[in-house]
């Protein structure tokens, strides 16, 4: 008989996984939001005449897409190829992923009546979710596969206001001035996402993120009152898996903490706050980040003595993933980040 673990113990005893729950690691895990995508060049050759949506749809492009920076980079987990708006248009929400725009929403959602026209989530929806889930799972053997979907805001936005927004204002109106119709938007995307993180847990993901990407934009008394229930609710049902929840938002500093007593195994933590600084914030917590995305342009010993320095301060948490402070810039040079990795490896070693 070999020594060898199975492959699932050697998912459950992956630096990734580990760290996640806060148990020692033979090094800092590391991977990047966005690691797959427009950085790379094989993504580009792959994506070539076939809309971003129509490729989260089909498993064989999801797999190679997903499998692409593992691939590449050798990074400890894998992140699950789709977008946060990939439910909604799987129940049948009519919208749009624009190149270089992002989400575009046909029909905005402004009324009651709006919100209880979007269909609930089942598993029917997404069998292409399942399919190429599964059929990562058997080609990253022992590298865990993170799940994720778009926290109830950060989706929110994009359906309220109909594509991008800077400053969120329709979304804050129906917030402030219309709580009826905000409460049951809230709920019918929290259940969206819940249901579409089961999918992808059920199907093999290791952990899941929760994306919260424009949290930010609210004050502490307002993300605590209209928002902070909802993703909670989401994370508390996706907990009941087992699997460890991060949870991320961009410009979060101020409510590090209560994203973390929303039910977070792990706080992404942005560039803007030192890591030391939001370790304590998220207090007992494992955190994950947070090298400013724009030093990969600067020289290389200028992106890895920034990155020695946040290796040093996760020192102090109970478990560190590294990471970027949000997603790899699209004009990113990949030998860049393949350095870097190489270094978080090097430098994280446990004697
Ligand atoms: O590698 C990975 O990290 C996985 C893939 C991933 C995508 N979107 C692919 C994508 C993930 C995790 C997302 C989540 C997502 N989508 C978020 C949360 C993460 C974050 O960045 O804060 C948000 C806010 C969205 C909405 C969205 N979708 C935006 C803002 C954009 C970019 C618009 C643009 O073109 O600049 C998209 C499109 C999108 N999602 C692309 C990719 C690779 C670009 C599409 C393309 O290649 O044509």
């Amino acid at each position: 008989m070999s020594d060898a673990p199975t492959s699932s113990s050697a998912l459950s005893d992956s630096a990734f996984l580990r760290a996640a729950r806060g148990e020692a690691v033979p090094h800092t895990p590391v991977w990047y939001m966005r690691q797959a995508g427009r950085s790379l060049p094989e993504y580009l050759a792959v994506r070539e005449g076939i809309g971003m949506l129509e490729s989260c749809m089909r498993p064989d492009l999801v797999v190679e897409i997903t499998m692409q920076p593992v691939r590449r980079y050798g990074v400890d987990a894998a992140i699950f190829f789709s977008d946060i708006v990939l439910p909604l248009k799987a129940v049948g929400v009519d919208l749009d992923i624009k190149p270089g725009v992002g989400p575009v929403v046909a029909d905005p959602v402004r009324t009651l009546a709006d919100v209880e026209a979007i269909p609930d989530l089942t598993p029917e929806h997404v069998p292409f979710i399942t399919e190429a889930v599964q059929g990562l799972v058997g080609e990253l053997g022992g590298t865990p596969l993170i799940g994720f979907a778009g926290a109830p805001f950060t989706v929110a936005s994009y359906l309220v206001e109909g594509g991008p927004s800077k400053d969120h204002a329709r979304t804050k109106a129906m917030m402030f001035g219309a709580p009826d119709v905000w409460d049951a938007l809230m709920r019918k995307i929290a259940g969206i996402a819940a249901a579409y993180l089961d999918v992808q847990v059920a199907a093999g993901a290791s952990a899941v993120q929760l994306f919260d990407s424009w949290a930010g934009a609210l004050t502490r008394a307002d993300y605590r009152a209209h928002v902070m229930p909802h993703s909670a609710r989401v994370l508390e049902q996706i907990g009941t898996t087992g699997v460890p929840r991060i949870h991320f938002g961009v410009g979060t500093g101020e409510i590090l903490d209560l994203m973390g007593e929303a039910g977070a195994d792990v706080v992404g933590v942005d560039w803007r706050v030192p890591l030391a600084a939001g370790i304590e914030r998220v207090g007992g917590r494992a955190v994950q980040g947070n090298l400013d995305p724009t030093l990969v342009f600067a020289p290389t010993e200028v992106m890895l003595d920034r990155a020695r320095e946040i290796l040093g301060a996760g020192r102090a948490a109970p478990g560190h993933i590294f990471n970027l402070g949000h997603g790899v810039i699209p004009s990113t040079d990949p030998d860049q980040l393949a350095r870097l990795t190489d270094f978080v490896h090097e430098h994280s070693q446990t004697p």
